[in-house]
């Protein structure tokens, strides 16, 4: 097996590459006067099970033109298989055609992720909320694994939390909720919300649930943290129900617009995500959540 790290993926391929003891593959990446990418794959991968650890995070349309390219250097070099990793799945929330002429972006990416040879994908907590399985959307075989207990784990053993609670600020976060309050052992609560925009949301008990958070720290738990508006509201609504500490973990840290600094101005005492979009609070990593699965293969 050799592993190869896209631009955005690279500190994650060499941990992978260390804790598989696979060989770290290189390529050459530079840009022509004009703006466009080059690519060269600079190893010899003929017959070769081919690793490609590639997030899509940051900067998603530049990174799936640079997906395109290495994939295309792959299957000129001849390796047996290409399988991509996926650590951040980026369009995976545009996954219905909400309005008329709206384009169905998840559903597309997949379609270009696979169409470019990949023989099989992993991704981490993709974004299943309209698309209930990643076979609806992939007909190669599709791997959705989880760092949710990673992060429970982590929030435990740092932030120490006194009788827990965990929360999931909408629906679609009950999978990951439920995971994570299975890992520290204790209950869980899953709140209802409306998105009326991409920036503005409202979140309230369900209709006749109770949510039972008084004298308890709670810890919100969801796949994105993009603007922070999900988690604010989720913890404005624990506090005023009378939970003492709030705190945070996510997968996917993508931290929009101001999302850290109005979480911790909202009184959020601790907020964790993973590696998967590498930024300030990237503390978990799932390197070893990649590892496991690629051993299995
Ligand atoms: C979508 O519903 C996701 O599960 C997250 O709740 C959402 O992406 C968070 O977005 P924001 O941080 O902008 O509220």
């Amino acid at each position: 097996m050799i592993i190869f790290g896209g631009s955005a993926g690279e500190t994650l391929a060499v941990r992978v590459s260390l804790l598989t003891g696979a060989k770290l593959g290189k390529v050459k990446r530079q840009r022509f006067p004009d703006g466009e990418q080059y690519l060269k794959i600079e190893e010899d991968i003929k017959g070769q099970e081919v690793v490609f650890i590639h997030p899509l995070g940051g900067r998603p349309d530049e990174l799936i033109m640079e997906y395109m390219l290495t994939m295309d250097a792959f299957k000129s070099a001849s390796p047996k298989t290409i399988s991509v990793v996926i650590p951040y799945f980026a369009y995976a929330r545009q996954d219905a055609r909400f309005h008329p002429g709206e384009a169905l972006s998840f559903h597309l990416v997949a379609k270009l992720l696979e169409q470019a040879g990949a023989s099989k994908i992993y991704t981490i907590d993709v974004h299943l909320q309209r698309v209930p399985s990643l076979k609806e959307v992939f007909k190669i075989p599709a791997i959705n694994l989880t760092a949710v207990p990673q992060i429970a784990e982590y929030i435990n053993r740092v932030f120490q939390p006194k009788n827990p609670i965990i929360i999931g600020p909408d629906d679609e976060s009950e999978q990951w909720a439920k995971v994570a309050a299975a890992k520290i052992k204790t209950d869980y609560a899953v709140l209802q919300k409306t998105r009326f925009s991409s920036t503005e949301v409202k979140v309230k008990v369900k209709a006749g649930e109770g949510v039972n958070v008084k004298g308890r720290d709670a810890i919100i738990i969801d796949d994105i943290i993009s603007t922070g508006n999900t988690i604010v509201e989720a913890a404005n609504l624990v506090r005023k129900a009378g939970a003492r500490k709030i705190y945070v973990g996510c997968t996917h840290p993508v931290l929009s617009l101001n999302a850290l600094p109005l979480m911790y101005s909202n009184g959020i005492e601790g907020v964790v995500g993973t590696d998967t979009f590498a930024g300030p609070i990237s503390f978990v990593s799932v390197a070893p959540v990649i590892a496991e699965a690629l051993k299995k293969k």
